[in-house]
């Protein structure tokens, strides 16, 4: 965060410059802050989050979805799920906001260098693994292979349909995407079938290769064995958690899983940490 900011929860202003559909019911906003200062020092890591508010409404964390090496704005992506995130989907272009942060940790992205990347990833969870996949693709010549596995619900629970054209036809990139049985239309070129079910089939090489996986926990609980079968080792495998979070800021203890913070000892976890967590998790 920038120093000048004395408040540690005083948001920054911003405003929306760029407002996109990706579903019927999730939305990005591209922001840019207001304060010249703040655009120009506001640095982040792939992984991190921040709390967006909406005026009257409240806060809500989202992941900062856009990749740190594309400046001058941040994008978040978000489902409309209750107060804060219906009050957020009403703004229009060219209105105001507020966002604090960033905040957490971060995925150690310089550990991946020289080695293979493998995002695995479902629904409304591509956005915090996007930052990365981003990052990774404009450092492109750091890492071996990069194939990302993503699906969803039906071809319309898809997010970032423009950019996963875009990842398809990339030679650097393998992008295998899937639907569940019967969310497919006549016109799908993918899979069809639950995201574990597909890794199992595809069996990517565990061979000097990171796992990064983020999605709703049942697909976290099959794609996690499949991934051992694989024999990939729990230090290999990472994944980034969305317990509740009030401040962000390990002040509040709302987000705390045993003597773990959430928000500030994470989001992003490797399996081993998360297996290590107490049981209430
Ligand atoms: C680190 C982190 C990153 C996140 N990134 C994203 C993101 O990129 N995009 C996105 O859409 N959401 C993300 N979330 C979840 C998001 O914060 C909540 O869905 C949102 O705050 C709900 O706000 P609300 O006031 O609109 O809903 P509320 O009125 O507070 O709740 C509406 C419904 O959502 C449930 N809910 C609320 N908070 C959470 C939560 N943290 N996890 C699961 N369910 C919750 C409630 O139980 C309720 O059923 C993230 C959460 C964390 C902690
Ligand atoms: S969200 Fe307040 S302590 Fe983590």
């Amino acid at each position: 965060m920038c120093d000048h900011n004395k408040n540690i929860y005083l948001p920054y202003l911003a405003t929306v410059e760029e407002v996109i559909d990706e579903t019927p019911d999730v939305r990005t906003l591209r922001l840019v802050f207001q304060d010249e200062q703040v655009r120009e020092g506001f640095n982040f890591r792939a992984g991190q989050f921040a709390e967006y508010s909406a005026f009257g409404a409240g806060e809500s964390t989202f992941c900062i979805a856009s990749s740190p090496t594309r400046k001058g704005y941040i994008e978040c992506c978000f489902r409309a799920v209750g107060r804060v995130t219906e009050s957020l989907r009403r703004l229009e272009v060219g209105d105001t906001m507020g966002v604090r942060g960033p905040y957490g940790n971060s995925f150690p992205i310089e550990q991946f260098f020289g080695k293979n990347l493998l995002f695995v990833t479902g629904g409304i969870a591509l956005p915090p693994l996007r930052t990365l996949i981003w990052n990774c693709l404009d450092w492109r010549d750091k890492f071996g292979d990069i194939t990302i596995v993503y699906g969803a619900r039906t071809e319309a629970d898809l997010v970032y349909k423009r950019e996963l054209k875009e990842w398809e036809a990339r030679s650097d990139v393998k992008l295998v995407k899937t639907v569940d049985p019967g969310g497919n239309g006549p016109e799908w070129d993918g899979k069809v079938g639950f995201v574990p079910t597909v890794l199992d089939e595809l069996a990517p090489t565990a061979e000097n290769t990171i796992a990064l996986v983020c999605g709703p926990p049942i697909m976290i609980k099959f794609t996690l064995p499949v991934l051992e079968k694989l024999g990939f080792g729990d230090e290999e495998i990472y994944t980034t958690l969305e317990n509740r979070m009030k401040c962000g800021l390990g002040k509040c203890g709302r987000c705390n899983v045993g003597n773990i913070y959430v928000c500030k000892d994470g989001p992003v976890f490797t399996a081993k940490q998360v297996k290590a967590m107490p049981l209430e998790y």
